[in-house]
């Protein structure tokens, strides 16, 4: 069986009511996306300006419980956090009916902090781009990357559900699209991979790097942050990344440079490794999960130290002052 997924049937949902749950960055773009495919939407969303701009764009909007009663197909959009708190009452709301219940992220089913009953079709469809891009490309009639998994197939048709779904909120069947079928909780675990090594790998190493430079080599902050991210040389490369291949784009550096990156990562590749192993197994475990909601319950102690210490650091100082000079604070 193939696990590549180019197109769905959007007119499996056609008279069918579609509740999002959400109206933030996901669930914005979805919604008018999902309309735009001439399916009937409809948002759940609390008392807030989230819920004044649903309206503002022409949605029909409910609370939660309410939304979820009228529908067919609920998409849960919401932070994953407030997720688990919210969906007994979804459960409540839809009772025995016929439902697909579509997430955006595997983490909660994955990690038991829900876990929906049987009955229900239960569909992801994880978009791999950002509500604001979601919008950009569907207004230039492309797709985008999504992971498509199923936890629950009650009906017999869940997969052709999520397909459906992904083609409606534009990712695939459309140039650019394409949808990868995953398990939930694979789903999950490189989102979350990603989230504790590659970026936390980049930052550190930023800051490393600063420290270093600033502190015993004497160089100008503003030099070392212009060198490190400050001047969009970075976002620049991510690009070409995704559109020349990772070591392909290293062709449009200089020869020396080609030299020190390659030769760096393969010397370093042992040692990010064993980062990598230890990171993956405590997520897979399910540590990290237990870890966030513990974090969560004690009102997020550890969270608000971390964010104080990143914003206390020389580089955030230095940072501040570069970009008021630029004009970008
Ligand atoms: P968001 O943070 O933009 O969600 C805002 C919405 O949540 C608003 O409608 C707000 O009213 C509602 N909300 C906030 N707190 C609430 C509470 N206590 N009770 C009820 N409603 C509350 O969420 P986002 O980023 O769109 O994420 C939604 C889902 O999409 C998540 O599962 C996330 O993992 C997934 N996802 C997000 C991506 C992104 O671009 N941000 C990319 C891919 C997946």
């Amino acid at each position: 069986m193939s696990s590549i997924v180019l197109s769905g049937d959007v007119s499996l949902l056609k008279g069918k009511v579609i509740a999002v749950l959400g109206y933030g960055n996901q669930g914005e773009a979805q919604a008018k996306v999902l309309r735009d495919s001439g399916l009937e939407v409809i948002v759940g969303n609390v008392n807030d300006e989230y819920r004044r701009r649903a309206e503002r764009d022409g949605f029909r909007v409910y609370d939660i419980p309410e939304a979820a009663s009228r529908a067919d197909v609920i998409m849960m959009l919401l932070p994953d956090e407030v997720q688990p708190s919210v969906f007994n009452d979804v459960v409540k709301a839809v009772g025995d009916r016929d439902a697909v219940i579509d997430f955006a992220s595997g983490y909660n089913v994955a990690f038991g902090l829900i876990r929906p009953p049987d009955r229900y079709d239960v569909v992801m469809v994880a978009p791999r781009m950002i509500g604001a891009g979601i919008l950009e490309l569907h207004s230039k009639g492309m797709g985008y990357p999504v992971l498509i998994g199923v936890a629950n197939d009650h009906s017999g048709r869940a997969w052709d559900y999520a397909a459906a779904i992904a083609a409606g909120v534009g990712a695939i069947g459309r140039p650019g699209g394409i949808g990868v079928k995953v398990t939930f909780k694979q789903e999950a675990f490189i989102d979350l991979l990603d989230e504790h090594t590659n970026w936390p790998l980049i930052l550190a190493s930023f800051m490393a790097f600063f420290d270093v430079a600033t502190e015993r080599y004497g160089v100008p902050p503003e030099a070392v942050l212009l060198e490190l991210y400050a001047s969009g040389e970075m976002a620049e490369v991510a690009s070409r990344m995704a559109s020349l291949g990772a070591f392909e784009q290293l062709r449009l550096h200089s020869t020396t440079s080609q030299y020190g990156q390659l030769s760096r990562a393969f010397k370093f590749y042992d040692m990010i490794r064993r980062v990598v192993e230890d990171e993956a197994s405590q997520i897979w475990l399910g540590d990290f999960a237990r870890e966030w909601a513990l974090e969560q319950l004690a009102g997020r102690p550890k969270f608000n130290a971390l964010w104080d210490a990143a914003r206390g650091s020389d580089m955030a100082r230095e940072e501040d002052r570069l970009f008021r000079l630029l004009g970008r604070r």
